[in-house]
């Protein structure tokens, strides 16, 4: 990969701007560039990112640009798509999308392109297929955000719930970022120690465990309801994972990768937890599943299987 820490987002609304504005707190990054349908936005974003420049982290250019700039890109990620209105699922923005995410990899690829995607579209495990068989790149080199939001509500939540600190927290959601996720909650650990075996000890109603999912699950439509889309969680969420490959940190983090029978299931992208590094998803985690959390699995992939996202070729 590129040398250079040369960024190049597409799509400068809410959830791509978070993104790019939490890189003047964290820095990381040499170069950040903007591109956006509407060119304006993208100068105008650029403009107000740059002022921040002499309060923020570390050096770096900010700049709106053309599809040229992804040529010696390290990553593009794409957050370009229809936002989900109030009362629609990540599914029911499938087909307009898919259009969106095609152009979007044609253009990016055109240019020359050889780092690695990171697709936030929704719906993400989808939009991330379509994103790899248009790019044509290594299946590798194509992440989806999958459930690496998903996964840090479930942290945060269970951190309250337990009041020990959400880094201690080892517990995943897997499977398609949306409403058929699901938490193997046996493979759950705070430090060492299994979920389980804690719960019993204190004395805890696993139904507790059920509620904190379902607050996972709604968290999205929750705050949609409420102030019409989620930015910051993603963002920072997508901040984690660019930091994750251009570090080569080799950490472990729920994303959406390409399935090649880790989980018994084969030829889509879903949320799973996975060793990322500079060459992107360095391999699946297998955990072993029961048979009940194999058979939400399996059924997230049906849903994304059923899902119609038009034709891509
Ligand atoms: C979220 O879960 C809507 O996918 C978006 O915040």
């Amino acid at each position: 990969m590129n040398e250079k820490r040369k960024l190049v987002l597409v799509g400068t609304g809410f959830v791509g701007m978070s993104m790019a504005y939490s890189f003047l707190n964290t820095g990381g990054i040499d170069e950040l560039v903007l591109i956006d349908v509407n060119h304006d936005k993208a100068v105008g974003e650029a403009m107000d990112l740059q002022h921040g420049l002499p309060y923020a982290r570390g050096k770096m250019t900010i700049k709106a640009g053309g599809y040229e700039e992804c040529k010696d890109a390290s990553i593009v990620v794409i957050t370009a798509g229809v936002t989900m209105k109030e009362g629609e699922s990540r599914l029911d923005i499938a087909v307009k999308d898919t259009m969106i995410l095609k152009s979007v990899t044609e253009n990016i690829m055109k240019s020359g392109f050889d780092g690695i995607i990171v697709v936030a579209s929704n719906p993400v495990d989808s939009m991330t297929y379509v994103a790899q068989k248009v790019s044509g790149l290594p299946k590798e080199r194509v992440i989806g955000s999958g459930t690496i939001l998903d996964t840090a509500r479930l942290r945060y939540l269970m951190s309250e719930y337990l009041d020990v600190s959400s880094s201690n927290i080892h517990a995943y959601i897997m499977g398609e970022h949306g409403d058929s996720s699901f938490v193997p909650w046996t493979n759950a650990y705070v430090g060492c120690k299994n979920l389980l075996d804690i719960l019993d000890e204190q004395g805890k109603d696993l139904s507790d465990l059920h509620e904190i999912y379902t607050q996972v699950q709604q968290a999205g439509y929750e705050i949609i309801k409420r102030k019409r889309s989620t930015y910051y969680g993603i963002g920072l969420s997508l901040n984690r994972l660019v930091h994750a490959i251009l570090d080569d940190e080799n950490v472990i983090l729920t994303i959406s990768a390409y399935q090649e029978g880790e989980y018994g299931q084969e030829g889509l992208y879903i949320g799973v937890p996975a060793i990322i590094n500079r060459n992107g998803i360095r391999e699946i985690v297998k955990l072993e599943l029961n048979e009940v959390d194999q058979a939400k699995f399996d059924a997230s992939c049906e849903t994304l299987r059923s899902i119609n996202t038009g034709t891509i070729d």
